[in-house]
């Protein structure tokens, strides 16, 4: 694997092995050697907490140099593209690009004018593979193998870099997928991608986990529901829609009170902490497998 653009770049074997050495690294309470004298860039172009946060302390766990860039404060601010800065900070030699940008592609073009191994960090509405890989991971731990577990995906689909990621992830590791929401926000022939669709929350009953998606109002140019209260009424996850035994899962940041009822993420079934936590372990995982079998360039001193 040279670079994580999309889910589309793993077999299953690479998901299996990323998602097996996540589980190691779990238990490891001391920073590791394996990245150390290696350059690691955390570009975020986009509002972050959890990825950004977890890539750098992976990054560090790791012993990796770590930089971190946000657009604002930067020379992006003045102006600079996208390509002159990946060019600029080529010349520190980085052996990973971590990249989050609003604009679908922008890692694919890192890559292009970067030798370093390109990490897509989520990228406009296209893809978010290690959010998929982290939630695989969480699945994995709370509820064991993952071929034939069903998830109900619920909400924003149409606008989600995280649905297009995890429903890929879940058909290739065998799970079965259903999206759930208001025919608005769910993708006209999305079903082509091996998933079925329903409209009435009710079809949630059956699934072993609940994925409930942020309500994104900052990708929303006009209105896909006439409210976020009438949306909360037909779609929110209240307590009395979630049946014993299932497991609620979001990727945050939540919308209390739209999408998710704070009862619901705080209670006993959900492992929305559990996947920030799982984030680090994965992302440390993701650095590992492209950076340690791939030789640092040599410095002529
Ligand atoms: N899930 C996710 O990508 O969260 P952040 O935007 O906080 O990184």
């Amino acid at each position: 694997m040279r670079h994580l653009l999309s889910i589309a770049d793993l077999t299953r074997d690479e998901v299996e092995r990323i998602l097996d050495s996540a589980r190691s690294l779990a238990t490891v309470d001391e920073r590791l050697p394996t990245l150390r004298g290696r350059l690691v860039l955390n570009l975020f172009f986009e509002s972050s907490t959890r990825t950004s946060s977890s890539f750098e302390l992976a990054a560090k766990r790791l012993s990796a140099d770590v930089m971190s860039l946000k657009a604002a404060g930067s020379s992006v601010d003045k102006g600079e593209s996208l390509e002159d800065t990946i060019l600029t900070l080529s010349q520190y030699d980085p052996a990973a690009i971590v990249v989050r940008h609003a604009q679908a592609g922008a890692p694919q073009l890192v890559a292009r004018w970067s030798d370093a191994a390109v990490v897509n960090a989520g990228d406009g509405k296209h893809q978010h593979p290690t959010q998929a890989l982290l939630d695989l991971f969480t699945m994995r731990e709370a509820l064991g193998p993952l071929e034939g577990l069903h998830v109900s995906i619920v909400g924003d689909v149409l606008h989600s870099r995280v649905a297009r990621s995890l429903l890929q992830a879940l058909a290739l590791v065998g799970a079965r997928t259903t999206l759930v929401g208001p025919p608005t926000l769910l993708p006209r022939g999305v079903e082509a991608l091996g998933c079925e669709t329903a409209t009435e929350i009710e079809a949630i009953g059956d699934a072993d986990v609940v994925y409930v998606l942020r309500m994104q109002r900052e990708r929303m140019e006009s209105a896909y529901v006439p409210s976020l209260r009438e949306y909360a009424a037909r779609w929110g996850i209240t307590p009395e829609r979630v049946r014993p035994g299932q497991l609620v899962m979001h990727p945050g940041p939540m919308n209390r009170g739209v999408e998710l009822d704070g009862r619901v993420a705080d209670g006993p079934q959900s492992l929305v902490l559990a996947q920030v936590r799982a984030g680090l372990f994965v992302r440390m995982a993701v650095l590992r497998e492209l950076l340690a079998a791939r030789p640092a360039l040599e410095v002529v001193a």
